[in-house]
């Protein structure tokens, strides 16, 4: 019986010692954390070609291969991808259900990821 209860103290104690942990950790990353609005179209849709730059596309991350499409501007690389450029970059980025917002967002995301 006395065993129980210390076991059941000793479970207790971990639990406050792993949710204090928890609670310490989200706030020292908050703000900086914040999530952008485009990373989830981008992580289901455009990872796919654009994480390791496949069939020319300009890989995330890569500021040479960003430049000069950034200098387009933001309304060119919208139109672009609402678009698309045969044969490498499809119509809308193959997501068809995605409002040209959360397009716009999914680019601004990786233009942050690459300049
Ligand atoms: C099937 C592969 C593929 C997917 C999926 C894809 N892309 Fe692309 N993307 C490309 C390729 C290839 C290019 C380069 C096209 C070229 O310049 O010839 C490109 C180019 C671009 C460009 C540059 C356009 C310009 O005018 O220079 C943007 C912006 C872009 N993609 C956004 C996206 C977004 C946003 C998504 C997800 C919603 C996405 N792409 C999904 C292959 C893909």
């Amino acid at each position: 019986m006395m065993k129980l209860k210390l076991i059941a103290s000793l479970v207790v104690v971990a639990l406050l010692g792993a949710c204090s942990e928890g609670a310490g950790g989200s706030a020292a990353a908050g703000g900086s954390a914040e999530v952008h609005p485009g990373e989830q179209t981008y992580t289901r849709f455009c990872f796919s070609c654009h994480a390791a730059g496949i069939a020319g596309a300009p890989r995330t991350g890569s500021v040479e291969q960003w430049a000069p499409r950034i200098a387009k501007g933001a309304d060119a690389l919208l139109r672009t991808t609402i678009d698309g450029i045969p044969p490498g970059m499809p119509a809308r980025g193959l997501c068809n259900q995605c409002s040209d917002q959360e397009l716009a967002d999914a680019i601004d995301f990786m233009v942050s990821k690459s300049r």
